[in-house]
This record gives structure tokens, sequence and C-alpha cells, in this order.
């Protein structure tokens, strides 16, 4: 199927129709923050579904029966998402921990009142583009990727769901405020444990070493993927074949040198130059 056929535009990006009809992209547009919201802010494959297991495991300080009884989309359920108006999220108890893939730009009146606290996940793009390969080949929500070479110049230019990555990361960069911290899939790959720290930290929480461990062991790749309540399990293979591709597929830094060709780098890095030239931010991957 065709862009025309599953997607709809929303502000000048694709969002896949099925996940996003209109009245949830209204609900979205009125949906009020409250100072203490945690919001997980990524383009899509950098790390939402991980983010969305670390951070209910800090607020709730180890305790496990949030990320073993509630799915992921209802623990931290995306706010642009059909189950947002079902979940009834005006009545839930403070801190609400939700999740968007919007760009800056795209975020309602009411977030740039009151400034949420945001954590903002980035990703290399290369392993970006490479998980959601695997991700269009088996969403039937999403359009087939086609080739890697079409998909490619589709994601280079922004022609998929949620729009352009490097809109995506320039748009939240230059948001930069106290009340954004900036994570890296990367370095939550090099030090799982640091990372739990330095996000508890930012959310005014302070963890004994011992439960900062049990989280940080918790959320490693090989143990969370056997989580059903968050490895997309629960989702009737009509809508994820995970067959074809676990959603949970190899959680690791770097992929992107298994898929790409020398000739799909240098396009990729020619391009990524250009875009990225008058940003002063270093990533990890530079
Ligand atoms: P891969 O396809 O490269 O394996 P999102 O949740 O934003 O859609 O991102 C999905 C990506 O994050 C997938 O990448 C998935 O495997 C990875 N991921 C999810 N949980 C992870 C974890 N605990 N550790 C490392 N990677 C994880």
């Amino acid at each position: 199927m065709t862009e025309a056929e599953l997607y709809s535009v929303y502000k000048g990006v694709f969002v896949p129709t099925h996940l996003h009809p209109a009245e949830s992209l209204k609900y979205c547009e009125e949906f009020s923050f409250r100072p203490d919201d945690i919001l997980i802010v990524t383009y899509p494959k950098s790390g939402t579904t991980w983010m969305q297991e670390v951070v209910p495991l800090i607020v709730s300080e180890g305790d496990m029966t949030p990320v073993l009884t509630v799915p992921n989309w209802d623990r931290v359920p995306w706010l642009e998402e059909h189950r947002a108006i079902v979940l009834s999220l005006e009545q839930r108890p403070s801190p609400r921990i939700f999740a968007t893939h919007f760009h800056h730009r795209m975020m309602n009146e009411s977030y740039f009142t009151i400034k949420p606290r945001v954590l903002y996940v980035m990703r290399n793009p290369k392993d970006v583009f490479t998980s959601s390969f695997h991700y269009y080949g088996m969403a039937s929500y999403l359009v087939n990727p086609g080739t890697q070479d079409e998909f490619m110049e589709k994601f280079l230019d922004g022609n998929i769901m949620f729009g352009s990555w490097f809109d995506h990361v320039k748009g939240w960069l230059t948001a930069e405020d106290e009340s954004i911290l900036y994570m890296f899939y990367e370095e939550m790959i090099a030090d799982l444990k640091g990372s739990v720290e330095k996000i508890a930290q930012f959310l005014g929480k302070s963890l004994k070493p011992d439960v900062t461990e049990k989280i940080a062991d918790h959320c490693v790749f090989k143990n969370m993927k056997q989580n059903k309540m968050s490895n997309f399990s629960l989702v009737p293979e009509e809508y994820m074949d995970q067959k074809k591709s676990e959603f949970l597929r190899k959680g690791i830094a770097g992929d992107w040198k298994n898929l790409f060709t020398e000739a799909q780098e240098q396009r990729f890095d020619a391009v990524y130059k250009d875009k990225m030239q008058d940003v002063k931010f270093r990533f990890p991957w530079d």
C-alpha cells in the first residue's frame, strides 16, 4: 500500500493513520500538561521502548509491578496515539509519564506554557535507518520500505513517518532548555547504570545503589526482550509480523555496518554533512 493509503499529513509530516486517527491528533492538540509530567521524546527507532521501561522503574524506585503488569503503550502512552483517548490521562496521578514522536514545533500550546520535563533520546541516524528498514518491513500500518536504496532516499528526504530525522533532532536541540535532558542510545548501551543514575538525578530521584543496579539489570536488552509487556508480542500478527523481524531486534550500536554498502555509506554521509553543517552539538557517532 502507498503513503496516500496508509498515512495522513499532520503539521507537515506523515503519520500512520491507523495509529493516529484525526480524533487522536485533536485530543493531543488540546491536551493539558502539568509541570511535573515527564515526556519521553524520540524520533522513531531511537530508544522509545527502552525509555518506557527505564523511566517508570526510576519513578517507582525499582518496584517492578508497572513494567511487569502493564503493556508499555498504556504504561507510558504516546500522546498522539489512539490509546490516549481511552486511558483517562487527565485522571492519572502525578508524575505522569508520556511518550511522543512529535517534532518540537509540533508540540501544543500547553507544552510551551507549562514546560514539562523532557527526556530527548537520540541515536546514530544510520542505526535509526537500519532499525526502521526492518520495522517498516514487518508493520502492516507502514508503507513497505522497498529496496534499501529506495528507503534510504525516503529517509534522507523525510518522506517517512514523522518526517526528517535531521529536522527532528535539530528542532529539539535548538529548543535547549533546562527542562530538557538530552540522552543518547549509545551512552545507554555503553553504561546503562550510569544512564539510569543520570536520568534519576534529572528527575529529582535519589536511588539506592542496589535499586539502580536492579533497574539496569532488568533493562539490559536480553532481559527486557523477555518481558511480554514490552516486547510487543501482545500485538496481533496482522499488525506486526515478528516472524519477519522482531521489534526488539538486535539492540546494539553500529548495526548499520552490517547493512550499508560503501556507496550507501557515502551517500548517507554526504547528506548528513550537508544537513548538519550548522549544528554545533557534538554527537557520539561523529
Ligand atoms: P534495533 O531494531 O536496532 O534492534 P523504538 O522503541 O524507538 O522504536 O526503538 C526500537 C529500537 O530500540 C530497536 O532497535 C530495539 O531493539 C531497541 N531497543 C529496545 N529496547 C532495548 C534495550 N533494552 N536495549 C537496547 N536496545 C533496545
